[in-house]
C-alpha cells in the first residue's frame, strides 16, 4: 500500500503513533502512557527521556501492527503537546532538566512582575499571547535561572531549547536538525507572529539567549530524515504542527469563521480568522493556525486547562469510576433538580479569566449529593467552559456568523456530553467520522508535502459527519444554568487577580 503516513501525536499523558492509509483512515495505533511528575503544588514535569522513548516505541508498535512495509510509508507527520519546554546539550543530547509542562504554574510570580512592570502590551502586540505561566518563555527563563550552570552553558552556545516537536525531531534525526514549526513557535512568547521571526526584544526581556532557539519552518516542510537504524529505513519528516493547530487542519477548518474544539487533557477552541491576526478584546489568544508556503493563517484561540483531566481526577483522584467511559452512565443518574457546579481550576483558570492562582471548587453540595452528581458536574463543566470561549469569540469577531462547532478528542465519544454542549451553546455541534483528527491533521501536512495526499480542497471535501447534536434546551433553562455557572466561577477566582 503506497502513500501511507506515520503520524506521531505526543500528548500530555500519552504518546501515540498512527499509521494512516492513503484513504485518510487509520490502519493501526500504538499508544503508551508515561509518568507525570508533580514535584510541588502547581508544578508539572515530564522526563524528556520518557517523551522520546515512548514515542520511538509507539512508532515501532504502530508500524508492526499496520502490516505495511516501511517502504510504503511516504512520510512522518508530528503533532505534540504545545508550550512544554525542554533544554538539552547539543553534544550529548541530554536534557539539563525535566520538561516543564504547559500546565505548570511555577512562573506565575515572574509573569505578575512582568505585568506590573508594564510589559504585557508589548508581548501581546508581538506574540498574540498574554503573560501567563502557560506559555514557554518564562519556563525557559526559569530553567536558565534555577539550574546550576545552565545559563553559562546556554550563553556559550552549548544548549538548545525546543518545544516537544523540536526535541523529538532532534532525536529522530540523530541530532542533525534543531527545528520547529511556526505554530509551536507561536506559543513560546518569543516569536513575532506578524513578522514570523524570533523577537530580539522579547528574548532580551525574558533573558533567553537567541542562540538556543530552533530554526522555524512551515507546517509542511522538510524537517529532516530519521536515523536509518530507527525504523529500518530513513523516513522524511514532512509535517509538524502543535496539537490544537493540527486538529484545526484535521477538521478541515480552512475557511475564516470555521471553529473547532478539541477535548483532551484540556479543551482548546480555535476559530480560523484567515490572513488577519485578530486582536482579542476578551482575553483570547491570537495564534498561527498553520503556515503553508510561507503564508500564515491566523486563529483566535480559547484555552481551557482542564477538560478530560476532570474525568481523570474522578478516576484517579477520587476513585469514583474505574474508567472514563463510566462517567456518562453515572452522570445520567444525577438529580437534575439539585444542580452542583464544579469549577475545575486545578491548575488555575485559562481563557477568558487567566487566573493562575485560582484553584478548583465545587458548589451546591447537599446531603443528597453523590458520585453521580460529581460525574455530571465534571462533564457539564466542559460545556460551560466551552460556552465561555465561544461567547468571547463572538464578541471579538463579528465576521464569525452562526457558530457550528466541530468537535474531536476523547470526550466527544460521550453523546450525553455533546448534547449538553450543544444545549448550553445554543448551537449545533458536529462530530466527524474520523475521531483521530489531531493525528490526521499532522498526517495531511506530511502527506500533501510528499505529494502522495491531495491538496486542501479535496481533503476538505472528504471531511464527513458522524453525528450533529442540535440544541433542544429552552433558552430560559440555559440562561438559568449559565447564571449559576458564572456565579460559581466568580466565587472561585483568586482575590489577587
Ligand atoms: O496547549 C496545550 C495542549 O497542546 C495540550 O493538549 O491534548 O494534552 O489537552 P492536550
Amino acid at each position: 500500500m503506497a502513500g501511507a503516513i506515520l503520524a506521531i501525536d505526543q500528548g500530555t499523558t500519552s504518546s501515540r503513533a498512527i499509521v494512516f492509509g492513503s484513504d485518510f483512515q487509520p490502519i493501526s495505533v500504538g499508544q503508551m502512557e508515561f509518568k507525570q511528575h508533580f514535584p510541588k503544588s502547581g508544578w508539572v514535569e515530564h522526563d524528556p527521556e520518557d517523551l522520546w522513548s515512548t514515542t520511538a516505541a509507539v512508532c515501532r508498535e504502530a508500524l508492526e501492527r499496520a502490516h505495511v512495509s516501511v517502504a510504503d510509508i511516504a512520510a512522518i507527520g508530528i503533532t505534540n503537546q504545545r508550550e512544554t519546554v525542554v533544554i538539552w546539550d547539543r553534544k550529548t543530547g541530554k536534557a539539563v532538566y525535566n520538561a516543564i509542562v504547559w500546565q505548570d504554574r511555577r512562573t506565575s510570580e515572574f509573569c505578575a512582575k512582568l505585568r506590573k512592570d508594564g510589559h504585557e502590551a508589548l508581548f501581546t502586540e508581538k506574540t498574540g499571547l498574554l503573560l501567563d505561566p502557560y506559555f514557554s518563555g518564562t519556563k525557559v527563563a526559569w530553567i536558565l535561572d534555577h539550574v546550576e550552570g545552565v545559563r553559562e552553558r546556554a550563553e556559550r552556545g552549548e544548549l538548545a531549547f525546543g518545544t516537544v516537536d523540536s526535541w523529538l525531531i532532534w532525536h529522530l534525526t540523530g541530532g542533525e536538525r534543531h527545528v520547529t514549526d511556526a505554530t509551536n513557535a507561536s506559543r513560546t512568547l518569543l516569536f513575532n507572529i506578524h513578522d514570523n521571526v524570533w523577537d530580539e526584544d522579547l528574548c532580551r526581556l525574558l533573558g533567553v539567549p537567541m542562540s538556543m532557539l530552533p530554526e522555524v519552518c512551515d507546517c509542511a516542510d522538510d524537517f529532516g530524515m530519521t536515523r536509518a537504524d530507527l525504523f529500518g529505513k530513513p523516513l522524511p519528516i514532512l509535517g509538524v504542527a502543535g496539537d490544537q493547530q493540527a486538529a484545526t487542519v484535521g477538521q478541515a477548518c480552512f475557511e475564516p469563521g470555521m471553529v473547532k474544539s478539541t477535548y483532551g487533557t484540556g479543551c482548546f477552541a480555535l476559530i480560523n480568522t484567515g490572513d488577519s491576526p485578530v486582536t482579542s478584546r476578551n482575553r483570547l489568544l491570537t495564534t498561527i493556525a498553520y503556515r503553508l508556503n510561507g503564508k500564515p493563517t491566523y486563529a483566535l484561540e480559547g484555552s481551557i486547562f482542564v477538560a478530560g483531566a476532570a474525568v481523570q481526577w474522578l478516576r484517579d483522584g477520587l476513585g469514583l469510576i474505574s474508567s472514563a467511559e463510566e462517567t456518562q452512565g453515572l452522570a445520567e443518574k444525577a438529580d437534575r433538580e439539585q444542580p452542583i457546579y464544579m469549577v475545575p481550576a486545578f491548575v488555575g483558570l485559562g481563557a477568558p479569566h487567566w487566573d493562575a492562582d485560582a484553584r478548583g471548587a465545587i458548589y451546591g453540595l447537599t446531603r443528597a449529593t453523590g458520585p453521580a452528581d460529581f460525574a455530571r458536574a465534571a462533564l457539564e463543566s466542559v460545556g460551560y467552559q466551552t460556552c465561555d470561549l465561544i461567547d468571547a469569540m463572538q464578541a471579538d469577531w463579528s465576521a464569525q456568523g452562526e457558530t457550528v462547532l466541530r468537535v474531536d478528542g476523547g470526550m466527544t465519544a460521550s453523546d450525553w456530553t455533546m448534547q449538553f454542549l450543544a444545549d448550553i451553546l445554543g448551537a449545533p455541534v458536529d462530530r466527524p467520522s474520523v475521531a483521530e483528527t489531531t493525528a490526521l491533521g499532522a498526517a495531511w501536512l506530511a502527506g500533501s508535502r510528499a505529494s502522495v495526499w491531495p491538496g486542501q480542497e479535496e481533503f476538505s471535501s472528504r471531511w464527513h459527519l458522524d453525528r450533529r447534536f442540535s440544541p433542544v434546551m429552552a433558552k430560559s433553562e440555559r440562561d438559568r444554568l449559565l447564571a449559576g455557572w458564572r456565579d460559581a466561577v466568580r466565587r472561585t477566582r483568586s482575590t489577587s487577580s
